[in-house]
Formats: structure tokens, C-alpha cells, sequence
């Protein structure tokens, strides 16, 4: 059975599944896998690194895919969205920062134009500026993002935009459950991005994925630490939800400190980050975690999504009367 929404008619999809845009996890193979199982899969082109991009789309190989990029850094590096037009892609994601310079080129292309936002004004904004899609994004979410959280944010954007763009649910779901209360929210669809990072085909390193699987929302936390750590210069609107680890928990209340210290501790992070040292780099999950039980592959995670959500959408009715 399919699941038929304003999301996967536009998109000509299966499932209203997309795999968010994770930067440097959501790779060619993962997409594609998300893509062939009947969802849409995004490469997370993330800050852009045009060698990896392109890596990254030759992997996907024919499947159709999306491609990502974080909305402020892109415009220090506006050519690497004609890098990503030219592989035709599926869709363009964008987050975290006003689309209006980016949207006329994707238009002109004819590639859907994915936004994501995290408030109410920002939907409007970007609606305005010409998305096809507006994703709302909860705090709930791993990675970066803002303050409010699903449930209040998804029906208050389908109000704001009556109808008028389709509008896709982010943060906290992982399984058929999420999916189902978000359709019932008036979502159109998901995106999911932490029950995908603890997948076989995510890039992220092994320590990072059995971390994951053992972790509980409870043991997550949104800092700026790690951006400060990496020297990734974010805008203060928006900070990253992670596992706590001893990093984090060091450095979380005295980032000024961190920045003083930052030539030390950048080399030590990214070494960290490269050995799977999950003490020190971060394990970068939402409150989805208690969610995430087993390592799985990304056809599975997204066949048992659909699965559990049609069987909830098909008896819901029974609950009448
Ligand atoms: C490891 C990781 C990396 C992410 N990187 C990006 C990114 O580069 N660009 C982006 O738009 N969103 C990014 N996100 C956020 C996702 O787009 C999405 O909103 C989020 O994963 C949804 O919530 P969930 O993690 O509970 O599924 C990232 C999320 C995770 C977990």
C-alpha cells in the first residue's frame, strides 16, 4: 500500500519519507538506498565541499536524489548550487537562512525547492520567496535547529500557510508512529534524519551509530560547543542538538573560554571526530534516540516506517464510536 499525500504526488514518491540532508552523513549510497525504497533520498552537502558533493552524486548512481546545503554558508559559496543544478537533482533543500537569492535559479532549473524552517515567521518568509515545500522543524531534532517543538509548530505552519504550500514535519520521529501523527498534524510528510544516522549506509564512523542505538533522548543537549570548537562561525539563532558527552558538558557554560582556547582545541575535536572518540566529538542525535534500537538498514528503517504508519492511519478509526 502506498501512503498518498500532497508530498509524494508533487515528488512522485511512495512513502512521504525524506532523508534529511545530514552533512557528511547522508551520502550518495544512503540516498539512494532511501530513494529505491520508496521515499526521497537528500545528500547533506552541508558547508559545501564540491569534491565530496560530487563523490557523493556519483555514488547515487541513477537513483534520483535531493541535495542539501546550510542556507548562510552557501552564500559564501554561491557556485556550488550550480554544482548541484547541474547533476539535475530531485529537489534542493535548503535550511537555516533566507532562501530569496537561491530560489530564482532552482525555479528557473524546474527543481523542487525544499525550505526548512524553525518559526512560524520564517515559513511565511520563505513561502513568499517561492518554496514548494516548507519543512518545520522542531526542536526535538538532532543537528541544528531552533527552539519550538514539533507537535505546536507543524499545525501552527499549516495554518499560516492555508493550504497554499505543502508542509513536512521534522524533529522527534522514527518510526510509523511519528509519521502517522504527523499526517494527522496536516503534515504532508517527514523528514528524518537521526533514526538514518544510526543506518548501515550512514557515513558517520561506527563508535558514533553503536552510540546512538544505546542512547536515550534524555542524554541529548543543544550547545554551541561544538560549532566553537570547530571554528563553524553559526548564526546565534541556531545551536546543535547532540549526545551530552564530557566535551560538551566541560564546555557548554564557558564558551568564551572555548573560544580562547579554540586553536588547541579545534585540532584535538577534529582529530576526535575522525577516530570515532565519542567522549570528546559529538554524537549528533535528537530526542529521537530512545527510538533508534537496532542497526538497520536505511530500506528496512524506511519499509517498517511506512509499514507501522499504515497500519496506525488503517485502524485509527476504530477508536470511533
Ligand atoms: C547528524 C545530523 C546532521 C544534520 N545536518 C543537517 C544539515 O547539514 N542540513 C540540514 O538542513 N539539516 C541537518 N540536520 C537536521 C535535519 O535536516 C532534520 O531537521 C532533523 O534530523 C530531523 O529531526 P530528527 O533528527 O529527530 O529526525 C542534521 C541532523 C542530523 C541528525
Amino acid at each position: 500500500m502506498a501512503i498518498k499525500t500532497a508530498l509524494t504526488s508533487l515528488l512522485n514518491i511512495e512513502y512521504p519519507i525524506l532523508l534529511a540532508p545530514m552533512a557528511g552523513v547522508a551520502g550518495g549510497a544512503l540516498a539512494s538506498a532511501v530513494t529505491r525504497a520508496g521515499g526521497l533520498g537528500i545528500i547533506g552537502g552541508g558547508y559545501g565541499d564540491k569534491d565530496w558533493l560530487a563523490q557523493q552524486l556519483l555514488a547515487a548512481g541513477n537513483a534520483p536524489v535531493g541535495v542539501g546545503f546550510i542556507t548562510w554558508s552557501l552564500r559564501n559559496n554561491p557556485a556550488l548550487l550550480d554544482l548541484a543544478l547541474a547533476h539535475r537533482p530531485k529537489a534542493m533543500f535548503l535550511s537555516f537562512g533566507d532562501i530569496d537569492d537561491f530560489a530564482p535559479p532552482i525555479k528557473r532549473a524546474g527543481i523542487v525547492l525544499i525550505a526548512q524552517v524553525q518559526t512560524l515567521a520564517q515559513a511565511r518568509k520563505a513561502a513568499g520567496d517561492g518554496a514548494d515545500v516548507i519543512v518545520a522543524q522542531g526542536t526535538e531534532a538532532g543537528g541544528h535547529g531552533g527552539g519550538r517543538a514539533t507537535l505546536p509548530l507543524v499545525p501552527a505552519v499549516v495554518d499560516a500557510l492555508k493550504g497554499e504550500v505543502p508542509v513536512v514535519a521534522a524533529g522527534g520521529i522514527a518510526d510509523g508512529r511519528g509519521l502517522a501523527a504527523a499526517l494527522m498534524l496536516g503534515a504532508a510528510g517527514v523528514v528524518c534524519g537521526s533514526v538514518f544516522y544510526a543506518s548501515r549506509e550512514s557515513l558517520t564512523h561506527a563508535n558514533n551509530k553503536r552510540a546512538a542505538v544505546a542512547a536515550s533522548g534524555d542524554d541529548t543537549i543543544r550547545s554551541s560547543a561544538i560549532d566553537v570548537a570547530r571554528g563553524i562561525d553559526w548564526p546565534a539563532q541556531w545551536n546543535i542538538r547532540t549526545l551530552r558527552n564530557p566535551f560538551i558538558a566541560r564546555w557548554h557554560g564557558d564558551l568564551d573560554a572555548l573560544r580562547r582556547t579554540a586553536a588547541a582545541e579545534k585540532p584535538r575535536y577534529l582529530q576526535a571526530a575522525a577516530e570515532g572518540d565519542t567522549e570528546v566529538a559529538a554524537v549528533i542525535v535528537g530526542e529521537a534516540a530512545d527510538l533508534i534500537t537496532a542497526d538497520l538498514g536505511a530500506a528496512e528503517i524506511v519499509a517498517r516506517m511506512a509499514a507501522e504508519a499504515e497500519a496506525r492511519l488503517g485502524s485509527a478509526a476504530r477508536m470511533l464510536g
